[in-house]
């Protein structure tokens, strides 16, 4: 059977039932499309799915969500594509968890802020309280758990590769209207943090990804011309 582009189509057709194309009702279509116009002013209002290149191009980390939750049913088909991340000797050295509960994400912040406080004991209650403010509009949360080899070039390796899959992941939410940004800094190392968050003793976190629908989506931040940056050896 042949492959459908189409959105609108995609119903219909039984090889993408169980595929990403799925997630989307017509509300979360229509507000992908509206995305589109508003923000992606150089790629036409279309029913098709973005192509690579725009993908990489107009895909923004997102920082302001709404409230619409991005469910662990959602993202999963997301992952199953992503995992598929160039990886040398296909070490796999990764595994996810999703917090989208106010409950979850409650845990998960109060041993965010106990990482804040440890790491800052003079911190100010407002800090403190702007944490929470944010946090309680982020939708979604995924810890990117990342298996760190003993050998320093498997581990190299393996944080490439950890790191291509998380662009993958990118790359194939905004195509479904989902936004999110990739969050990192020095809790990533944590011991008492992974202790906590249920990592074992050879796993850290790679990324803290805040995930939702994109309530505002920045302006590009530009890039050098690659052309500044190439070099053809002769
Ligand atoms: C390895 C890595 C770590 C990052 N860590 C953070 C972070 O801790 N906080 C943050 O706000 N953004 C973080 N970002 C997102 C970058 O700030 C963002 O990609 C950059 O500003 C360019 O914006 P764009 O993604 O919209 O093009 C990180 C990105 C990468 C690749």
């Amino acid at each position: 059977m042949k492959k459908s582009n189409n959105f609108l189509a995609d119903e219909e057709d039984p090889l993408f039932a169980t595929t990403r194309y799925d997630v989307y009702n017509e509300n979360q279509y229509q507000l992908k499309l509206i995305e589109r116009m508003t923000y992606m002013p150089e790629i036409k209002p279309q029913t098709e799915a973005l192509t690579v290149r725009d993908a990489v191009r107009y895909r923004r980390s997102i920082r302001k969500f709404k409230e619409t939750v991005v469910t662990i049913e959602q993202l999963q088909p997301l992952l199953e594509d992503a995992v598929y991340a160039p990886n040398h000797k296909i070490t796999e050295p990764w595994r996810f968890l999703y917090a989208t509960t106010d409950e979850a994400k409650a845990t998960f912040v109060e041993r965010f802020i106990a990482f804040f406080k440890r790491n800052n004991p003079n911190a100010k209650e407002e800090k403190i309280n702007q944490y929470r403010e944010y946090f309680s509009k982020v939708p979604a949360l995924l810890l990117v758990v990342l298996k760190e080899d003993e050998n320093p070039v498997v581990r190299n390796d393996d944080f490439a590769a950890v790191s291509a899959l998380i662009q993958n992941l990118q790359l194939l939410a905004w195509d479904q209207g989902i936004g999110m940004v990739w969050k990192s800094g020095r809790i990533l190392y944590d011991k008492d943090f992974q202790q906590e968050m249920g990592l074992k003793e050879n796993e850290r976190f790679a990324a803290i990804l805040h995930i939702g629908y994109p309530e505002e989506v920045p302006e590009e931040k530009s890039r050098q011309k690659a052309s500044s940056l190439l070099t053809e050896i002769k």
